[in-house]
């Protein structure tokens, strides 16, 4: 289903990897050109999606792999319906930070869950809307993980996966990249910040 009138923006990748920097950053960038824009997360865009975020995020002990998907895919239909798409219909931006690639990678190749019915599923929940753009963010996971030991804080459930699930999720995001040029933006985020901003904003700038 075509969601009309706004411009959707989603910024993908692995824990570590700089979204929510570059989220702000493109957010003041269409605010100071003068532009409605909308900033939202998955998991946690929406107030019901912020309980879902915190037992997806924070719950102690094990969520059966298939139940982990269900509630990603429960937040992210709720989101798209109550936040994304009405914003969307009034002709905002919308800067996400995760989307339906983040549990193609993390529930598909991460928990090993078959990756099509991974996807289908998250389609079904938001009556198949799909991003105008999609940024990339694209770090090898021991980069990440030092940035991560830096910031000091306790790790989530999914921070506290091992190195090889972070490559799984990796990889998977790279062939999702690979598979959609047209609409995925792919930027190394070992870059410097500022640097990537501004790859991101031409490549933003084409579809204003
Ligand atoms: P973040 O908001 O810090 O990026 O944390 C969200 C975590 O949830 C991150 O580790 C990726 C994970 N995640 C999934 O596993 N599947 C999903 O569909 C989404 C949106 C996030």
């Amino acid at each position: 289903m075509t969601v009309a009138a706004g411009r959707w923006i989603t910024l993908e990748g692995g824990d570590g990897s700089g979204k929510s920097t570059q989220a702000a950053l493109l957010t003041e960038w269409l605010e100071e050109s003068g532009r409605t824009a909308l900033r939202t997360r998955e998991p946690g865009g929406s107030e019901v999606g912020r309980l879902i975020r915190d037992i997806v995020l924070h719950h102690r002990g094990e969520i059966a792999p298939r139940a982990e998907a269900l509630l990603y895919a429960a937040d992210r239909a709720h989101h798209v319906a109550t936040v994304v798409r009405p914003a969307l219909e009034r002709g905002d931006i919308v800067v996400q930070d995760r989307y339906l690639d983040s549990s193609v990678a993390y529930q598909g190749a991460g928990r090993v869950l078959d990756a099509t019915e991974v996807r289908d599923l998250s389609l079904w929940a938001t009556q198949g809307a799909l991003p105008d753009l999609t940024v990339l963010l694209d770090l090898d996971p021991s980069t990440a993980r030092r940035r991560l030991d830096a910031d000091d804080k306790p790790f989530d459930r999914l921070e506290a996966e091992k190195e090889d699930f972070h490559a799984r999720v990796r990889r998977a995001f790279l062939q999702l990249a690979a598979a959609e040029p047209q609409r995925f933006l792919v930027v190394d985020a070992g870059a410097d910040a500022d640097d990537i901003a501004v790859l991101i904003r031409a490549r933003v700038a084409l579809l204003l």
